[in-house]
């Protein structure tokens, strides 16, 4: 009886998800491409045209760092004439504040502050570079080059880039060299603080540490950015995400030294869409629970996805010792090249010098689903569910995967202490994940699907 309803709760979910095979093809994949053409949904297309101020009908003020005395060559200090040209546009009603394209601005560290009048939109079509040398760095300003704080009804937009000239940053980093010590360097582009953001079109790239931070913000959306810095840079996430609630990532490229995307505690209702991640460490939820801390994560949605050559595809990495969770993410649509772990919980993530000590408590993770995961694994354990003893991961759902070694030899399912169920075509096979229990498949499925509706 119990085995009739089980396969009768199969089928209904096969019926409700569709139940298409996917073959797998060998040839390269161009999703990149398919990521550029992708048509926005109809809520997310955005009704101003990105030039509408500089029309003569609009009733924009233009603030353009020039008319502050910019020098707009990459060699004058351009310090002062940012600081002021955004003091005026903040307070200035319906303004737009220019950095205009086809020159350099040198700019140090500066920290924009709100609250700004009006909702202001930061035009960014020329380069703005920090200064390269770490030891010239002001002191005040360790872990940040451009901040902004405090705004509400922001939009930053353009087809300016974010150079933080960070190779003497990595040069100087102990991840490159044991001599060097360890100390932070700073995050290049940071969000702070803010609600109701949009970011639109901007590259990001040669970050210090970090390229871009969004913390402590609730609503954000952000459109078509492109990140781009050196495999080999140590720690230069893409796009940061932590204590953000409500955001959109979509139609975006990123190339790193560290994950395309981190999303650390206290966030919540993420929905990334049309993500292009490589080369760099994955997407990642974590790292929780470092000295023993809480780490709270839940709800985060991955859409359509093509990660090539990164180091990880999809992770989930946890120190032991933490408290907190992470529930409630879905993965689906993602197509991997060459990937070394292409889905990975690790909740003995260890990122120190020496090796960590074996503690009993752990970040929970639970209700993960990954579905319609394929492409070439890097290494033999294509997925690895290594999970703590004492705080089991539950509720993983694996439906449609079909992950094959690259170099054509057999790939395999790690697991240690994890339960769930796996349905579909599943390659390589997850025994562990074969769940009885129907009522837990079902409440799990559900969540998934009330999670993938939800409307951000
Ligand atoms: C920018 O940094 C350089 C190097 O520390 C310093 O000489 C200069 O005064 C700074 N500019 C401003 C406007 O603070
Ligand atoms: C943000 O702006 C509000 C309103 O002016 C102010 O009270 C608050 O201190 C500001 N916060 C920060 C971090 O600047
Ligand atoms: C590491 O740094 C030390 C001290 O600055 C230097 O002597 C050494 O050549 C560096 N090693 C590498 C591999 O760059
Ligand atoms: C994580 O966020 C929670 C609140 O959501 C907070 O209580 C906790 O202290 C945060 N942990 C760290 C390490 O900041
Ligand atoms: C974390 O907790 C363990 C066990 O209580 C303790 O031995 C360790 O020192 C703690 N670590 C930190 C960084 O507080
Ligand atoms: C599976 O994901 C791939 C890659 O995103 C996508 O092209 C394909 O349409 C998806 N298949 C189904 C059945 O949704
Ligand atoms: C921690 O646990 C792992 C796995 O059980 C074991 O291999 C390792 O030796 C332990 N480390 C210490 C320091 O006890």
């Amino acid at each position: 009886m119990g085995k009739i309803v089980f396969v009768f709760t199969l089928v209904m979910l096969l019926l409700v998800h569709g139940s298409v095979e996917e073959s797998v093809s060998s040839d390269t994949f161009d999703v990149f491409g398919e990521l550029e053409n992708f048509d926005l949904e109809d809520d997310e297309i955005e009704s101003e045209d990105l030039t509408w101020w500089s029309s003569q009908h609009g009733s924009k003020i233009l603030v353009n760092v020039d008319s502050f005395g910019a020098a707009g060559d990459g060699v004058g200090d351009d310090t002062k004439a940012f600081e002021n040209a955004w003091t005026q546009a903040c307070s200035t009603q319906k303004s737009v504040l220019l950095v205009p394209p086809g020159r350099t601005y040198l700019v140090n560290a500066t920290r924009f502050r709100g609250p700004c009048v009006g909702k202001l939109i930061i035009q960014i079509d020329g380069t703005i570079v920090a200064p390269d040398e770490p030891k010239n760095w002001d002191p005040k300003s360790p872990r940040n080059w451009l901040s902004f704080s405090n705004l509400t009804g922001v939009t930053f937009q353009g087809n300016g880039v974010i150079d933080g000239s960070g190779h003497k940053w990595w040069a100087a980093s102990c991840k490159k060299n044991k001599t060097n010590p360890c100390v932070g360097a700073p995050s290049a582009f940071t969000i702070d603080q803010s609600s109701s953001i949009r970011v639109r079109g901007l590259t990001f790239q040669n970050s210090q540490q970090m390229n871009f931070v969004i913390s402590r913000c609730d609503s954000v959306r952000i459109l078509s950015v492109k990140v781009s810095s050196p495999e080999d840079s140590p720690n230069t996430d893409g796009i940061h995400l932590t204590g953000a609630s409500n955001v959109v990532i979509q139609n975006s490229k990123i190339g790193t030294g560290d994950d395309c995307i981190s999303i650390v505690n206290a966030s919540t209702n993420i929905k990334m869409k049309n993500i292009y991640c490589g080369p760099g460490h994955g997407i990642s939820i974590g790292s929780l629970g470092k000295d023993n801390s809480t780490g709270i994560v839940s709800k985060v949605v991955l859409d359509t996805a093509f990660l090539k050559g990164t180091t990880n595809g999809l992770r989930i990495k946890t120190w032991q010792g933490g408290s907190g969770y992470v529930k409630g993410v879905r993965y689906q649509n993602v197509k991997m090249d060459n990937v070394a772990n292409p889905i990975i919980i690790d909740q003995f993530y260890c990122d120190s010098p020496k090796s960590c000590q074996n503690l009993s408590s752990a970040v929970e993770i639970s209700q993960i689903m990954y579905q319609n995961v394929s492409g070439s694994s890097k290494s033999a354990e294509a997925m690895k569910f290594a999970c703590s003893d004492t705080v089991p991961c539950n509720n993983i759902i694996l439906k449609d995967i079909n992950l094959q070694r690259f170099d054509g030899k057999t790939a395999q399912t790690y697991c240690h202490s994890v339960t769930g169920i796996n349905y579909g075509l599943v390659q390589p096979s997850a025994d562990c994940l074969t769940s009885s229990d129907k009522s837990i498949i079902e409440e799990t499925v559900n969540d998934m699907d009330n999670l993938i509706h939800t409307e951000l």
